[in-house]
């Protein structure tokens, strides 16, 4: 991925992995098999987009709204998480990348936590790229967690709300620490963000990709970045402002 210039190449994609369920249901199959099969996907992209380049990538693995899922169908989420962290973890850490998860992990179990944290602790001080895990994650609540944590400070007496602006705000959200999302791709033909990064997707340029998450080819991303380079990003200027400053 060397042909595009440097600036065209996104710092941050972020990426709703959908369509598992249809993708093992048009194979008569469980859609626990799709979620088996996405986790090949989300393999091949983690290594694809590290070798583009690509310093932060987010993946939305779980949605707060997922428990509302069959418990079978649940159940075997959390267990294909533990088991993908078990298999994963060296592999990833020996290409120099860094795991984080960002979401509510207090309702997951205890093991689960447990490897969680261990995962982040050992990949911690690696500094190829930076893979987000978005598990038991709400845009939602995101923010409002965020304007609970603010409230408390202001309580507290360590900040007045006149101090409250978009800088200070966004350093309380999850990701507060990394470039907001350049590109955000969903596979899986729906058209909508599905509480993910509300906040922190203001001026992402959106990719929407038919292709089930299963299905989800090296060309299928490449071709994401290449729409992406062909993006005119341009921030409420016009245009020619953007053409005369570059
Ligand atoms: C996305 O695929 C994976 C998770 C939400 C965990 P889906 O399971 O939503 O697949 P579809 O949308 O039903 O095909
Ligand atoms: C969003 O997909 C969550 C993940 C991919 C983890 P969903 O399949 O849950 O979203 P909706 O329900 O179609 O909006
Ligand atoms: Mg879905």
């Amino acid at each position: 991925m060397t042909s595009q210039p440097q600036e065209s190449v996104p710092s941050h994609v972020c990426i709703i992995m959908d369509g598992n369920g249809r993708w093992a249901k048009k194979r008569l199959m469980p859609r626990g098999y799709g979620h088996r099969q996405g986790v090949e996907t989300t393999r091949r992209a983690v290594e694809f987009f590290a070798s583009a380049g690509i310093t932060h990538l987010t993946l939305f693995a779980f949605s707060s709204e997922n428990w509302n899922r069959p418990d079978e169908e649940v159940n075997g989420l959390m267990e294909l998480f533990m088991q993908s962290l078990q298999k994963y973890t060296s592999e990833l850490h020996e290409k120099g990348i860094r795991i984080r998860f960002i979401g509510n992990r207090a309702m997951f179990s205890e093991d689960l936590q447990q490897k969680i944290s261990e995962t982040e602790v050992i990949t911690g001080n690696n500094s190829v790229m930076t893979l987000n895990i978005a598990a038991n994650y709400g845009g939602q609540w995101d923010i409002v967690n965020a304007a609970r944590t603010l409230a408390e400070q202001v309580s507290e007496g360590e900040i007045t709300s006149a101090q409250i602006d978009e800088q200070v705000f966004r350093q309380e959200l999850s990701l507060g620490d990394s470039p907001d999302p350049d590109l955000f791709i969903r596979t899986g033909g729906e058209h909508r963000i599905s509480n993910f990064l509300l906040w922190q997707l203001a001026y992402a340029e959106f990719y929407f990709c038919d292709q089930l998450w299963p299905d989800f080819s090296d060309s299928d991303m490449r071709a994401a970045l290449t729409e992406y380079a062909q993006r005119q990003r341009r921030y409420g200027k016009t245009g020619e402002q953007i053409e005369a400053a570059n």
